[in-house]
């Protein structure tokens, strides 16, 4: 039998010798019998005891942020027809629901609001008793160790959708030299931080701005401090982009924009390099936290973003990324388990260590029915 162990100077790959293995491959007339002994990477892959002890990255439901949404009325349940399994919830109900996203082990809700009436200056966002701030008061009463996040932006306040003040011969801060349409910055940053004073007096224990304005973590960080509220930290969707995943949100939060698109202020999905600059800037204005958003299409500013900062990083699963499972899982194309397992696994191996997801709730089960 001609059978030979090549050794030494033929044990390459990719063009450079493995020394550190030093593998011995057998073969028989030329033909492998065997992979390199060195290289056996499915030793460590042959029992789930065995995949478990090797695993690097793992999911708790201590990782999730659930968002909520909440409308105006009593009594309300309304299915969202994107989401399956989500809601929008009047105040009571929503209050209902602190008790078991804490007892599933969720620490935190973002809560988005669905005001009673819009207008052009998203008033009821500021307005002491407007919808949001009544539900952190009833979320706070009903389990106040559960986190509240209350989503900093005025699209889903605004008669048009857009995120503030829209240039136009109609508003005081007219600014002839900018197009109509034009979404106004410094007038808006104004009403952030007036907004977010308001919802952490109500009870927010940390405020998370997503309008995606210059200087939008400076206005609100001074605001807050000004106001006696300088314990209170800012999560910033730092680098969020205008994705089309926002779909099934936007009917969720009766939030579409009447005209035109965000890509005005929010990133151009194309841009890597820019999100860097967007989070520096973030940073350097006093975010707490940051955020890059979607999560799963963005894995990669995901990834560098975190290498890049030393801050708590989290990444939001939007609405179009949970409605896809879903809509497939319902096909039987899916198992939708396993799948938003594997979705949330990556977006932590990616980096997060906070993912903010409408699979919170089942995602806990499933990790509790696992153990
Ligand atoms: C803005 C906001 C949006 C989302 C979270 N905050 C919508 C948008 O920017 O158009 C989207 C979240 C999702 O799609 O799940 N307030």
């Amino acid at each position: 039998m001609g059978e030979n162990n090549v050794i030494g100077e033929n044990n390459m790959i990719g063009g450079n010798t493995v020394n550190s293995l030093q593998p011995v491959q057998t073969t028989i007339n030329g033909h492998a019998t065997a992979a390199e002994p060195g290289l056996r990477p499915r030793r460590m892959r042959i029992s789930p005891a065995l995949r478990q002890m090797v695993r690097e990255t793992t999911l708790s439901p201590a990782d999730f942020i659930y968002p909520l949404f909440v409308r105006y009325g009593e009594g309300e349940r309304r299915p969202i027809a994107s989401m399956p399994g989500q809601f929008q919830l009047s105040v009571d109900e929503l209050a209902r629901e602190a008790d078991s996203v804490l007892e599933l082990g969720i620490p935190a809700v973002l809560l988005f609001g669905i005001p009673p009436e819009k207008d052009w200056c998203g008033s009821d966002n500021f307005n002491p008793h407007g919808i949001v701030p009544e539900a952190i008061r009833a979320l706070k009463e009903a389990a106040p160790e559960l986190i509240v996040i209350s989503d900093m932006c005025f699209c889903e306040y605004t008669d048009h959708g857009h995120c503030g003040i829209v240039n136009s011969p109609t508003v005081d801060s007219y600014n002839a030299s900018l197009p109509e349409g034009y979404l106004l910055n410094d007038p808006t940053l104004e009403l952030l931080g007036r907004a977010s004073v308001v919802h952490a007096e109500a009870g927010a224990d940390i405020i998370a701005p997503s309008a995606m304005l210059d200087g939008m973590v400076a206005a609100i960080r001074g605001a807050l401090d000004g106001a006696g509220l300088a314990h209170v930290p800012i999560l910033s969707y730092a680098a969020k982009y205008a994705s089309s995943f926002y779909g099934p949100f936007r009917e969720a939060a009766e939030s579409p924009p009447s005209f035109g698109d965000r890509s005005q202020y929010q990133m151009d999905p194309a841009n890597r390099r820019e999100a860097l600059k967007e989070v520096a800037l973030d940073a350097a204005e006093g975010a707490d936290m940051i955020m890059v958003k979607p999560a799963l299409p963005y894995l990669d500013v995901l990834a560098a973003v975190r290498e890049a900062f030393n801050l708590p990083t989290a990444a939001y699963q939007v609405s179009g990324e949970y409605a896809m499972l879903h809509a497939a899982a319902a096909n039987g194309w899916l198992d939708l388990e396993k799948c938003a397992l594997e979705s949330l696994t990556s977006i932590k191996r990616a980096g997060a260590d906070m993912i903010l997801t409408y699979f919170a709730k089942d995602a806990a089960r499933w990790l509790a029915g696992k153990q």
